[in-house]
């Protein structure tokens, strides 16, 4: 077996209706009654070069697209599927890496977000850097909380005034992830500096 992850492209639009019904029978499963997105959604993703796509040969795998919301200021991976053959052999932290990557590159002054209630994706996205916040920290674009309204827990996101519901929020920041990796240099600088110093003591530096 051989599974490659890449951008999906044009040769890639032959599996759109496979990756729907995968999205679908997913959800479906979990009970959480997500809309399904029509075909040409799915294709638009693909020709925009938004779209990440797994494959062993010439079968599908896994699949994650990406999407911008509030003028670019906030950027969401949904869709993320791996077809249940191909669980729990990392794809999935494949994917969501190479959407991670793909955003950043596209968009690199937006803040990635997500709301799941799977452990998996809230294990890949701390991995990632992601970190748990309240909804308030999200996009306020109406389109992105619309795509909620088919969810079976909607009553609890409108019964809290959209503050919260069943998901998890997570965002990852660029501006604070360069904060804490400057942070930790300077941290990482003064402990060598701490440790050159104790050194030329312990053995003197004439
Ligand atoms: C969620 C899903 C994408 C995970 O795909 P996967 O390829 O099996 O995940 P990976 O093998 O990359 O595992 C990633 C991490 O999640 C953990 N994980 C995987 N499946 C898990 C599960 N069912 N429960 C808890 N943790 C799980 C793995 O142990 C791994 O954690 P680690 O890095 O700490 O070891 C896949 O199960 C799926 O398609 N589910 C249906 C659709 C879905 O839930 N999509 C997400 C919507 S937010």
């Amino acid at each position: 077996m051989k599974i490659d992850v890449m951008v999906a492209t044009e040769e890639h639009l032959r599996f759109v209706t496979q990756i729907n019904d995968s999205i679908d029978e997913a959800a479906k499963q979990r009970g959480t009654g997500i809309a399904r997105r029509t075909d040409e959604y799915i294709a638009d993703k693909i020709n925009s070069g938004k779209a990440i796509i797994a494959v062993n040969r010439d079968e599908l795998v896994g699949f994650c697209y990406i999407e911008s919301w509030g003028h670019d200021e906030f950027v969401a991976n949904s869709g993320l599927i791996v077809r249940p053959q191909y669980r729990g052999m990392g794809v999935a932290k494949r994917i969501k890496q190479a959407a991670f990557d793909l955003s950043r590159k596209r968009f690199p002054n937006a803040k990635l977000f997500g709301l799941t209630t799977g452990e998996a994706v809230m294990r890949i996205n701390t991995a990632l850097g992601y970190e748990p916040v309240t909804f308030a920290m999200l996009t306020d674009d109406e389109e992105f909380w619309k795509g909620c309204k088919s969810c079976v827990n909607y009553d609890v996101l409108q019964r809290t005034n959209m503050t919260k519901c069943l998901c998890t929020g997570m965002i990852y920041d660029p501006e604070k992830a360069a904060r804490k990796k400057a942070e930790a240099e300077a941290a990482a600088a003064e402990q060598n500096k701490k440790k050159g110093s104790w050194l030329s003591r312990l053995f003197g530096n004439k």
